[in-house]
């Protein structure tokens, strides 16, 4: 199997699309660190991994937090001696309005959505150049490519994202280093719990997008295909991909149809 004996240090493993993406390749028997802050819910996810991979190591790391990443970085490298693989998954969106929206919270979903990824992905690419070969693989989202309301942060930091890691690609620093950057729309896992508001309080719902979204398992395996592949950009939508489709071709629709969104608040906001 492709995975197999390689090592994948994936963030954001806690959950959601990250813990899919380790129970999958655990059971391609790769060598996986998992990366998130919540111990617990990350000892679980080794657990499960632990049924198919020999090797499965956890991280404490906060991907907002500098010495937290610098440390963490060096700790990966240790478990194993290499990394080969970098999934930065980790993550948090946002259900506010961008008027009610103060700057903390964007800085703060900046913080967690861009900088995290740049500050790992930099952390390790002396690694990589010194192995000669790497794959880095980032976890936007189909926001990065379009403004739909509500999420004004978390779309300006996956915008800001595709243009980091578009320029890992065109500059190739490294002759075998493989970067993908995959847009997943909207997948069913608890992502809108914890996201960012205009109070500060986290959403604290299932939001019916996700609700209804992508299966979680569906869209793990369609980015591990993506990853053997070493695509440069992968779509995991549906809708979205219409959407953004009008937004290339007949801009009038995408603007009519995305301000529609406007007036759809997400469930339990109240408003
Ligand atoms: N679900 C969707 O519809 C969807 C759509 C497009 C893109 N995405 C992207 O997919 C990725 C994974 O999202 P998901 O849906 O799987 O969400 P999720 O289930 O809420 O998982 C998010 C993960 O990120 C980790 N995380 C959050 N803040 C962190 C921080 N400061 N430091 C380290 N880890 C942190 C969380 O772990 P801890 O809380 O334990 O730290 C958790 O493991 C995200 O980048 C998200 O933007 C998701």
């Amino acid at each position: 199997m492709y995975y197999t004996d390689k090592v994948i240090l994936i963030t954001g493993a806690s959950s959601g699309i990250g813990r899919e993406l380790a129970l999958l390749l655990a059971k391609e028997q790769a060598w996986l660190i998992l990366a998130a802050r919540r111990a617990q819910a990350l000892e679980e996810v080794q657990q499960a991994c632990l049924q198919y991979t020999p090797r499965c190591e956890t991280l404490i790391m906060d991907v907002t937090d500098e010495v937290s990443v610098e440390t963490g970085a060096k700790l990966a490298l240790q478990f194993f001696g290499r990394i080969d693989v970098l999934v930065n998954n980790a993550g948090v969106t946002q259900r506010s309005l961008l008027i009610d929206t103060p700057v903390s919270a964007v800085r703060k979903l900046m913080e967690v959505n861009f900088f995290g990824p740049v500050m790992l992905t930099k952390a390790l690419l002396p690694h990589f150049k010194t192995q000669q070969q790497g794959q880095v693989v980032v976890v936007s989202s189909m926001a990065g490519l379009m403004g739909y309301p509500w999420r004004s942060g978390y779309n300006a930091a996956k915008h800001a994202l595709q243009g980091y890691f578009e320029t890992l690609q065109t500059e190739q620093p490294i002759p075998n280093l493989y970067t993908t950057i995959v847009c997943p729309g909207r997948i069913h896992t608890p992502i809108t719990y914890s996201a960012i508001t205009a109070t500060g309080e986290p959403f604290g719902h299932m939001d019916p997008g996700q609700a209804h979204g992508i299966p979680v398992e569906k869209c793990a395996r369609r980015i591990l295909t993506a990853m053997h592949k070493r695509k440069k950009l992968v779509m995991i939508a549906r809708a979205e991909r219409l959407l953004l489709w009008f937004k290339r071709f007949f801009p009038p629709l995408f603007y009519f149809i995305a301000r529609k969104g406007v007036n759809l608040p997400p469930a339990g906001t109240g408003r």
